[in-house]
């Protein structure tokens, strides 16, 4: 195992932790996290380190950001496992790990889903779909959060996953459109050998319930197999795999442009698009997505023979 990487709690000790990095022009790559790390945060600290070189500081900070989550919400059980973090942090070569407690980050008074400080990220509309119709609230409390934690850190690059691909559009155009001068990565969704993307939160599913997850990404996959006939047919091929499954609760299924805008029914052969799922497993909720590259849609007789 390597050392241990710099530990810093406040706001203060991250700053003079960067100090000697920004003084010689080294490069800041930046994963955050909300902790319980695994195997997919190891990959998005590895395309860290693999933009800004070994010269380069690689930042990590795990925070369980309260304002994006609802009242209600998995706010007090989501786990926190700091120690073994701080393992697998030393195991990737992270250089700083920042792990700040609330009142550090939202000094002004922070509680699930809102904060009595004045001023947060607006999302804007797209924020109000997909993730956003059953998490109103969350878009705003992320953005917020990552807004600040760019603030403190100043990366040149921050790495996200594509798993949270909403997120990920979400913070893109936050950076491009606040002018934040962070390059935003997306890093590929690691999965286990079933095709379960992985997630903090899969620790919550029973044995049952773990066995049935797989079957969201072999809905996606039925959607990916016949996009070359078109989003129609993509979507029923989807549809269909879903109606074999059990226990499965279906949230949104949906197929959108690359930028998660909706996509018009008649698409240019070739377009680069999204599906999308969330669906709930008992109490617990899971959200997976796949790039597709669809065909143009094709009258229904030219479909006949595809399931
Ligand atoms: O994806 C996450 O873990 C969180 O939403 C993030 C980006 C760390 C903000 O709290």
């Amino acid at each position: 195992m390597s050392d241990r990487p710099s530990l810093a709690r406040s706001r203060e000790e991250l700053v003079a932790l960067l100090a000697p990095a920004r003084a010689q022009g080294s490069r800041v790559g930046y994963v955050p996290t909300m902790g319980a790390l695994h195997e997919g945060h190891a990959s998005l600290v590895r395309e860290a380190r693999a933009q800004v070189g070994e010269s380069g500081r690689v930042v990590v900070s795990i925070f369980v950001n309260p304002l994006q989550f609802a009242p209600g919400e998995d706010l007090d059980r989501y786990p926190r496992t700091l120690e073994a973090d701080l393992d697998l942090c030393a195991a990737e070569g992270v250089d700083v790990v920042f792990a700040p407690s609330p009142e550090e980050v939202y000094p002004g008074g922070v509680a699930a889903g809102e904060t009595s400080e004045t001023t947060t990220v607006d999302p804007g509309p797209l924020a109000t779909q997909l993730e956003g119709r059953v998490r109103p609230t969350h878009f705003r409390g992320v953005l917020t959060v990552v807004a600040k934690f760019f603030g403190l850190v100043r990366p040149d690059v921050a790495v996200f996953g594509q798993k949270d691909y909403q997120q990920l559009v979400l913070v893109r155009a936050m950076a491009t459109d606040l002018c934040m001068g962070v390059d935003v990565i997306g890093a590929e969704t690691v999965r286990e050998p079933d095709g379960l993307a992985l997630s903090s939160r899969n620790r919550y599913l029973d044995s049952e319930q773990r066995f049935e997850a797989a079957s969201l990404n072999l809905v996606l996959r039925a959607a990916q197999e016949s996009a070359q006939w078109g989003q129609d047919v993509a979507l029923e091929s989807a549809r269909a795999e879903l109606r074999r499954t059990k226990g499965i609760d279906l949230d949104y299924l949906e197929i959108r442009a690359a930028d998660l805008s909706p996509l018009p029914a008649e698409v240019p052969e070739g377009t680069e698009a999204r599906i999308l799922i969330a669906a709930r497993l008992g109490s617990t909720r899971l959200i997976d997505n796949l790039p597709i590259t669809l065909g143009a849609s094709r009258a229904p007789e030219a479909q006949e023979g595809v399931r």
